[in-house]
Parts: structure tokens; sequence; C-alpha cells
């Protein structure tokens, strides 16, 4: 990816970090492919996630968790495939990839990085309930959610590795009041939304992760894109009601989601009252991983 940058040096660390990226687990990567497969059995991707016993474990903690409330203990992976289905667990091996790739160790940035994924659940439960209320079938649902999820993990990225200059963007962008993406382009050479998309392409998640991740400001692909729709609403309302310190003011819904979701004033405060009780549930749920 070419970055454009007034700082230079900033950049080349960006573009370095960008090839040096940790590696996500190699499992994530063979779970993505094999689930792609219209032929692919629960068997086969229980065999491939047992292979690696730190994922799998953690995928069960997460089924078992409040979060999915679940009237009975999981205790294999293949259960919870049948029970989950197998793009639901796909989409959790992801995510616990995306986790243990753009992980720290150091307190102060483990403390963004829970409000980072606060922030996110809060997204991805606003996308879902977007995408439910248009009646959009599950297995879109379900993209939706992860799209909801991981459509910032170009932040992640920022916050985990370029923490300092990370803050005095948000910094700037906040006291300007120029849209973030703009001081992005200036002083990183990208915008987050750009660098995350290039992060999923090199961790080969599904193109329709990506796009979702590189439009969700609103340069949305031709057509009519419900997913990237969904995706932008929740972005823009998730901010809306975001008090972290990486806080910045979202820009208004884009006219042709806004047309398409035809929600109203009743609908989203409906939505951003929901969202707190997910962010409440979420809490647990990263308190376990
Ligand atoms: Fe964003
Ligand atoms: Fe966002």
């Amino acid at each position: 990816m070419a970055l454009r940058s007034e700082n230079f040096l900033l950049r080349r660390y960006i573009e370095k970090a960008m090839v040096d990226l940790p590696a996500i687990p190699g499992i994530v990567i063979q779970v993505i492919q094999a689930a792609d497969r219209d032929e692919v059995t629960t068997a086969e991707i229980e065999a491939l996630i047992s292979k690696d016993a730190a994922i799998a474990t953690k995928i069960l903690k997460v089924v078992n968790s409040a979060y999915f409330g679940l009237p009975r203990q999981v205790s294999t992976v293949g259960q919870a495939v049948v029970i989950l289905g197998l793009h639901q667990v796909r989409n959790l091996a992801m995510s616990l990839g995306v986790l243990s790739a753009l992980s720290s160790t150091n307190p102060r940035i483990m403390e963004y990085q829970k409000g980072f994924w606060s922030q996110s659940f809060a997204s991805a439960a606003c996308a879902q309930e977007v995408a439910r209320m248009r009646g959009l079938p599950k297995k879109d649902q379900d993209a939706i959610f992860v799209g909801g999820l991981l459509h910032d993990i170009g932040r992640l990225f920022l916050i985990t590795l370029f923490n300092l200059p990370y803050q005095q963007v948000i910094r700037e962008a906040a006291t300007t009041d120029l849209p973030l993406r703009l001081v992005e382009e200036r002083v990183l050479g990208a915008s987050h939304a750009e660098l995350g998309a290039a992060l999923a392409e090199r961790w080969n998640f599904p193109e329709e992760l990506v796009v979702m991740i590189r439009n969700h400001d609103g340069d949305f692909t031709q057509g009519q894109p419900y997913s990237e729709y969904c995706v932008h609403i929740a972005d823009v309302l998730a901010a809306e009601i975001d008090d972290s310190e990486l806080a910045v003011k979202p820009l208004p819904v884009s006219s042709d989601a806004a047309a398409w979701a035809r929600l109203s004033d009743d609908d989203v405060e409906r939505i951003k009252a929901n969202i707190q009780i997910d962010v409440e549930k979420a809490r647990e749920l990263l308190g376990i991983l």
C-alpha cells in the first residue's frame, strides 16, 4: 500500500510494522479457507481447531460464557460448530486471531485496548441489529456482526503499535474538528480504514469482511452494499455513545445508508440502549480471554 504522509519517518515505521506484523495463528487462516468450501464438514473444522489448544480452549470459554447464554455446557469444538454453525465458529476464530496478533503486555496500552474492544462489541451488536431490522438473512447478519466487531482493526493496530503518535492524531482531530480520516491521512499516510483493510487482506480474511472494513467511513461499493451500510451506521451510532479517551466526533450517517435503513428516532434510541447492555456482557467476555 502506498502511504502518503508528511512525516517520512513515521510513515516508514508504519510500513515496516505492516510487513513485520505478528502473524495470526496459522490455524485461523486454515479455518477461514476451510469454511469457504461448500463441502467442508464439522469434523474437519473440529480437527483443525483442535490442533491449536490455545484457540480451542478460548473458543470453548467464549461459547460457554454468559454472552452466548447457551442452556448447557459445550465441551467440544465439534458441539460448538453444531450449535453455533460453521460461520459463527470461523468468525470467533478470526476475532481470537486478531486479539492474539495485536496483543500487548503494556498496562497502559491494555487499558486502551479494553476500551477499543468494548466499543467494537457495541458496533457489532448495533450492526447486527440494523441487519435484523431490515430482514437480512441470518448468514449475512452473522457476517455483519463480525464486520462491526472488526471494522476498526486499523485503529487497534495504531493503538497497539503507535500509541503516542496515534493519541496525537486523535487529539488533533478532536481539537480541530477535522474528520479523523483527514488527520490520519496527513500524519500517518493512511486512514485507519485503509490500514485495517490491508491487515485483513494480509490475514486472508474473507473479501466481504475486507470490504466492510475498508468502506466503513462511507465510501461504499457501487450498488446496494447492505453489509457496508450496516457497519457504517453502527460505526456512527457506537461513536455517538463512546466516552473513552479515544472517542472522536462521529460524522453523520451517509444519506445512502440512512435511506436504506429507514431508522426512526425511536429505533436509534432503542438500538443505543441495547448497545449498553451488550457492552456490559462483552466486558465479562473480555475478562475471560
Ligand atoms: Fe473507524
Ligand atoms: Fe468505528
